[in-house]
């Protein structure tokens, strides 16, 4: 088996589970009737989601230095793509730190604005990875 691919392939498994923890998260608190327990449980996941993203988006990155000596050669769209990715993650993940810390004395209407830019950040995210996809 060819060790290289096996590290994309576990890494990429780990960045779509990651992907579906950020989109899914935030979608089911702004879907179901908001409860401060499982919006915290919910803010957990969507947190632990962003981590697991820089955490194999940089693995992705890794892998190519590591058996090229170099990362990959992209640029134009993809850079424009890869560089919102990483700002929705860094964004993603101190809102949803920031909710765990702070949200129990939030009111409703401000909790529910921070779901909303944290699905928002998840989907311009995901958005960008099919361009990044397709245009490097
Ligand atoms: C620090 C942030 C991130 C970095 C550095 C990063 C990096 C990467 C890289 C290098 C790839 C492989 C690109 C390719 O196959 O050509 C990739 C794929 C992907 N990323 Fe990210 N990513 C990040 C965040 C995210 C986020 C936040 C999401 C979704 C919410 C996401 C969703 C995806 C998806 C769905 C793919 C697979 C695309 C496909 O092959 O069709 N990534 N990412």
């Amino acid at each position: 088996m060819d060790i290289q691919n096996l590290g994309y392939a576990l890494t990429q498994v780990v960045h779509n589970f990651g992907a579906s923890a950020v989109v899914g998260g935030a979608v089911a608190s702004l879907w179901l009737a908001p409860r401060q327990e499982l919006d915290r449980s919910l803010a957990w996941l969507v947190c632990l989601g962003w981590a697991a993203q820089i955490a194999s988006g940089a693995a992705f990155g890794a892998i190519s230095f590591y058996y090229y000596g170099k990362f990959p050669d992209i640029g134009g769209l993809a850079i424009t793509a890869l560089a919102i990715k990483v700002a929705c993650a860094v964004a993603g993940i101190s809102l949803a730190a920031l909710y765990l810390l702070r949200a129990a004395s939030w009111t409703a209407t401000l909790r529910r604005r921070v779901w909303l830019m944290l699905a928002g950040l998840s989907a311009t995210a995901l958005t960008a990875a099919a361009f990044l996809r397709w245009f490097s």
